[in-house]
């Protein structure tokens, strides 16, 4: 269909045994996408699409994130932000600036220890807790901590929230590969200031902000073409910002039809029922030993935390297979261990820019301790390409899908996260998609809906949403509701 191409760098295949060449063609036909299925996928996410807002629901959860409108540039002051992310915490200070969009950021990054990830929600709460609290002593040193009541957080939780205020969340269930417990079923905010009170910090949290609702607004704070903020990292998700009349789940709330509220859609949940997805056996398995099977099925095949292991399982499969012969007579203990290889694995590979993949050579060596082939590279080197481009294939069909949904013809979309930022052509890869699926031919000279870098969505969006919210509070407003108005069906936020 299209004629300019995204790159991928096949080098000369002549040397390559026959077996391997074999296990490269059938890797090619499982992970390749082509544009029909792009098609095919992007008209049944359509359709999911619709469903998570209707009444009876659907595997995507669309979850109404009562962030009202797009922010105006007139936000001011100082916030505190929180992102709680799958790998890493960040707490932030964000000064929104006094000229429209210009803000200033101090932060600091703290390692979410990986035992952590699978403890109590008490554990992690107190860890979040001691770190939002040693930025403050750090940050504020002439200050008390404990007259610190007046600062407002943006909390940047990105996991699937059920909100009825824009401070309250419950947690529907742990993505990503966290197996915390206690948590899901509950609401996050209040198990949050607990911990914060037991460490003597007595902020509240103005707002909890999925990372893609952060991203989506920031970017718009900054460029008002935006219409889309997705998260292409550890996890993978979007938003985007929907009439209330299209959203027939909210119906009973009776708001104005036209009021626009940002939805969080949990897009990695698309196809949780395994109808259109190209799934492979590897990826069957990956969802068979997660902590949450039949969850995340579409999240669990682009996803920066599955990309390597994946990749991983592709190879011990080769390995075990009597037919070929690859990395023979070695050792192969430290690829057989489960999630040892990350995204940056496979980005390290696909940017060897050797002809002879030497530093693909010395990657394998150095981190799994395995001695490669130069024909053995190049198997590798097309393994990563294919699980990278299958990636970006895929997600750009969420993009597409919420474009057409919403019959949007021309847009940015803000785009933040590790794979996005750090694996090679995966935004290249991304637009040659979305040109496929929308048929834009080399006659059209620029792509009118694109992926961009967005602003800090967790840091600088989590802030504008704080700002956003105390302005509705403070205005008597809450979703589009007045508050003092009696049954209001929505319970407003504590003037905190
Ligand atoms: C979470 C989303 C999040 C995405 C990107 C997914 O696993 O469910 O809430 O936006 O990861 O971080």
């Amino acid at each position: 269909m299209a004629t300019r191409k995204a790159p991928s760098r096949r080098g000369s295949m002549h040397d390559v045994p026959k077996d391997l060449m074999q296990q490269i063609q059938q890797l090619e036909q499982q992970f390749t996408v082509p544009t029909e299925k792009l098609l095919e996928v992007v008209d049944r996410f359509v359709g999911e699409l619709k469903k998570g807002l209707s009444k009876e629901g659907g595997s995507i959860p669309m979850n109404p994130t009562w962030v009202i409108g797009y922010p105006t540039g007139d936000e001011k002051g100082t916030y505190l932000a929180l992102d709680l992310g799958g790998t890493n915490l960040r707490v932030c200070e964000v000064e929104l600036g006094e000229e429209s969009g210009q803000y200033d950021i101090y932060q600091s990054k703290y390692r979410l220890p990986e035992e952590i990830k699978s403890g109590t929600g008490e554990q992690l709460f107190d860890y979040t807790a001691e770190c939002v609290k040693q930025f403050l002593i750090a940050n504020h040193e002439d200050e008390d901590i404990r007259d610190m009541k007046e600062l407002h957080l943006g909390f940047t939780f990105s996991y699937p929230c059920t909100q009825n205020a824009i401070d309250h969340g419950v947690l529907q269930r742990w993505t990503k590969g966290f197996d915390i417990s206690g948590v899901e079923g509950k609401d996050v905010v209040p198990m949050f200031e607990e911990a914060l009170e037991r460490k003597g910090v007595p902020i509240k949290i103005t707002a909890l902000v999925n990372d893609t609702t952060g991203t989506l607004i920031a970017s718009a704070y900054t460029d008002p073409t935006t219409k889309i903020g997705c998260i292409f990292g550890t996890g993978c998700n979007a938003a985007y910002v929907e009439d209330m009349g299209s959203i027939p789940k909210l119906e009973h709330l009776a708001l104005d039809p036209n009021l626009q509220i940002a939805i969080n859609c949990e897009w990695g949940a698309f196809d949780n029922e395994c109808v259109v997805l190209p799934r492979t056996t590897y990826d069957k398995h990956i969802d068979k030993t997660s902590p949450r099977p039949g969850q995340q099925i579409f999240e669990k095949m682009v996803a920066g935390l599955y990309l390597g292991e994946i990749f991983r399982l592709v190879l011990i499969d080769l390995y075990h297979n009597p037919d070929v012969k690859i990395f023979e007579g070695q050792n192969i203990e430290a690829l057989e261990e489960p999630y040892s290889l990350d995204a940056s694995f496979l980005a390290e590979i696909e940017s060897d820019p050797w002809e002879n993949l030497m530093d693909t050579h010395a990657l394998f060596e150095k981190t799994l301790n395995i001695t490669t082939t130069e024909p053995e590279r190049k198997l590798i080197r097309r393994l990563a390409e294919l699980i990278g481009t299958r990636a970006a294939r895929l997600s750009a069909c969420g993009v597409a899908a919420i474009c057409k949904k919403k019959k949007i013809d021309s847009c940015h979309v803000g785009a933040d996260g590790s794979v996005f930022d750090k694996y090679p052509h995966f935004q290249a890869r991304g637009a040659q998609a979305l040109r496929e699926i929308f048929g834009w031919d080399a006659s059209v000279r620029q792509d009118p809906i694109q992926i961009v870098k967005s602003e800090d969505g967790s840091g600088v969006g989590a802030a504008l949403i704080a700002a956003l919210t105390l302005k509705r509070i403070n205005e008597g407003i809450h979703a589009g509701v007045n508050v003092k108005r009696k049954n209001s069906l929505i319970p407003p936020p504590e003037n905190k």
